[in-house]
C-alpha cells in the first residue's frame, strides 16, 4: 500500500502535473467563492439574479459582505412575533390563576381543565401549593364569619370557589372572602345527576389554577374542626385521597344499582359514600376527564338513586382505588336513620361535642393509626354560628 500512497504526490508526476494541481486548487477556491457570493446576493438583493461577476474575484472581500440592514428589518417585519416584553409568551402569564367568570360551556371547561404537564420537574421556584375550598351551596355560606377566621393569616395557601343557585343574586359584603368567588353555576337538585355535574364544574374551575394541589368539597352546613395550619399539613402530607367508599348490601346501597349500567359498571363495583371529598390534583383531573361513568350515571341513576353518593365512590374504587383511603374527612351522624343526617343547632355546639368529633374515632393516616380522622363536620344550622365563633379559639385553635 506504500506505493499507492505515493501515486498522488506531485513529486512523482513532475513539475507539469504540479502546475495542473495548482490550477485545480484555484478553480476549487473560485467555486467556493462563487457559491458564497450567490447565496449572499440572493438574500441581499431580494431574489434578484443580477449577478456581477466582478464580485467573485479571489480577493477576500467577496467572502464576507454583511447583509444590508434592510435584510434583517424585512425579516423582522415579515415575522408575526411581537417582540415587546408584555406580549411575549412566557411561563408567568400561564401560571396566573385565570378570572373566575369565563364564557366556556361545561364541555369546553372540562376539556381545558384536563390539560396537565407531562414533565414532573417544574422549571424554577415552584409556586406554593394551595388548597382549593369548593363550596357547593344554594345561597350564601352560612358560616362565612367562622371560615374567614379560619382562613385569616394563611393568605396564598388557599383559594375559594363557590357554586350557588343561579337565582341567588345577593352580593357578599365588600370585605367578605367569598365576594367574587362564585363560578358560573347551574341549577342543582337534591339527588339529581346535576349535583355531580356541579361537583365536576367546581373541580374544573379550581384546576385552572395550577397552584391548587388539594381539592376540598364543602356544603353550607360544614364547619372546620381544626385550624388552617393543621389541615394544610394533614392534606399536603397525605399520600392518599379521601373519598369515602364502601359496599353496602342493602336497598340504599346495592339496591340503587341499575342493571342498565352493565357491563360498563358491574354490581360488584357499585359503591356508596359521602359526597364530601378531599382529593389531590391527579385524581381531580382523572375525575373531570371521565366520560364513561358520568354518562352511565346521567342516563341510569335517576330518582331514588342519588348519584352524588355513588358516582365518585364507584369510579374511584374501580379505577383509582390504589391511592384512596376509602374514608372522608367530613364528620356526620347518620345513626338516626332516614334520608338526612342529624342537624345540630346552637345548643348542640358545646366544647364536649366538638372535642368528640375531633378526636373520638381512630383511623389510618399514611399507614399509621391516629385519632385525628375528621377535619370538617356537618350538618350545622346557621343558629350555631355564634357559639362556634366563641369556641373556635379554645377548641379548634383558630386564632381570632
Ligand atoms: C405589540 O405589543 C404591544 C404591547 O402589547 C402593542 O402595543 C403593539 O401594538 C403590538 N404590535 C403588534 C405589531 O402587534
Ligand atoms: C345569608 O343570607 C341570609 C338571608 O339573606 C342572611 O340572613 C344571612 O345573614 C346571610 N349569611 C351570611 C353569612 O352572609
Ligand atoms: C333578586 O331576585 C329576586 C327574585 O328571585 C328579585 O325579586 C329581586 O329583585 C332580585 N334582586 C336583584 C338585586 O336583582
Ligand atoms: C409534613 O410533615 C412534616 C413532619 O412530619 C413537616 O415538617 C412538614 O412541614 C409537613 N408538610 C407540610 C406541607 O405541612
Ligand atoms: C379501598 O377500597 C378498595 C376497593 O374496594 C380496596 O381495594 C382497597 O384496599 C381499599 N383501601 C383501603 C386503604 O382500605
Ligand atoms: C348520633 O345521633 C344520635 C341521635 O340521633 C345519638 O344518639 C348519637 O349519640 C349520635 N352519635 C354521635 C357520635 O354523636
Ligand atoms: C408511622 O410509623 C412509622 C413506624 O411505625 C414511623 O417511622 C413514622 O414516622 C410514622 N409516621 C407518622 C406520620 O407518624
Ligand atoms: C393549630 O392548632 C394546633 C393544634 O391543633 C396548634 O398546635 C397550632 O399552634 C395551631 N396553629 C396556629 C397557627 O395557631
Amino acid at each position: 500500500m506504500k506505493n499507492q500512497n505515493q501515486v498522488f504526490t506531485p513529486k512523482v508526476f513532475g513539475p507539469s502535473i504540479q502546475g495542473l494541481v495548482t490550477v485545480l486548487y484555484y478553480i476549487l477556491f473560485f467555486a467556493i467563492g462563487l457559491t458564497f457570493g450567490i447565496i449572499i446576493t440572493f438574500h441581499s438583493k431580494n431574489f434578484s439574479f443580477n449577478l456581477q461577476l466582478t464580485q467573485f474575484s479571489l480577493s477576500t472581500s467577496s467572502f464576507s459582505p454583511a447583509p444590508p440592514l434592510s435584510f434583517w428589518s424585512s425579516l423582522a417585519s415579515h415575522s408575526s412575533v411581537n417582540t415587546t416584553l408584555e406580549s411575549r409568551i412566557g411561563l408567568q402569564e400561564y401560571l396566573k390563576p385565570p378570572k373566575l367568570m369565563h364564557d366556556m360551556n361545561d364541555d369546553e371547561l372540562l376539556w381545558r381543565a384536563s390539560m396537565a404537564p407531562y414533565r414532573k420537574e417544574f422549571p424554577g421556584a415552584k409556586p406554593t401549593p394551595k388548597i382549593a375550598f369548593m363550596f357547593l351551596i344554594k345561597n350564601n355560606v352560612s358560616f362565612a364569619p367562622l371560615w374567614e377566621k379560619f382562613f385569616k393569616g394563611s393568605e396564598g395557601l388557599y383559594s375559594i370557589y363557590v357554586h350557588s343557585d343561579p337565582s341567588y343574586n345577593q352580593s357578599e359584603s365588600e370585605s367578605s372572602l367569598f365576594r367574587g368567588r362564585r363560578i358560573p353555576s347551574k341549577v342543582v337538585e337534591w339527588g339529581n345527576a346535576n349535583m355531580i355535574e356541579a361537583e365536576r364544574r367546581l373541580l374544573a374551575n379550581a384546576l385552572l389554577d395550577f397552584s391548587n394541589k388539594r381539592f376540598v368539597l364543602l356544603s353550607e352546613s360544614c364547619i372546620p374542626l381544626y385550624n388552617f395550619s393543621t389541615l394544610y399539613s394533614y392534606l399536603m402530607n397525605s399520600s392518599q385521597n379521601f373519598v369515602e367508599a364502601y359496599d353496602l348490601n342493602h336497598p340504599v346501597g346495592r339496591g340503587r344499582y341499575s342493571q342498565d349500567m352493565y357491563p360498563v359498571i358491574k354490581l360488584a363495583d357499585w359503591r356508596k359514600g359521602s359526597q364530601w371529598f378531599q382529593i389531590d390534583r391527579l385524581l381531580a383531573i382523572q375525575v373531570i376527564s371521565d366520560t364513561t361513568y358520568i354518562t352511565m350515571f346521567q342516563k341510569h341513576c335517576k330518582g331514588l338513586c342519588y348519584s352524588d353518593e355513588h358516582y365518585l365512590p364507584t369510579l374511584v374504587s374501580t379505577k383509582y382505588w390504589r391511592r384512596n383511603s376509602n374514608r372522608t374527612l367530613t364528620w356526620v351522624n347518620w345513626s338516626r336513620g332516614g334520608p338526612h343526617p342529624s342537624r345540630y343547632s346552637d345548643t348542640d355546639a358545646t366544647e364536649e361535642f366538638l372535642q368528640k368529633m375531633r378526636t373520638e374515632k381512630q383511623c389510618k393516616y399514611n399507614g399509621n393509626i391516629t385519632n385525628i380522622c375528621y377535619m370538617f363536620a356537618r350538618k350545622f344550622s346557621p343558629s350555631a354560628l355564634d357559639r362556634l365563633l366563641t369556641l373556635a379559639p379554645t377548641v379548634m385553635h383558630i386564632k381570632t
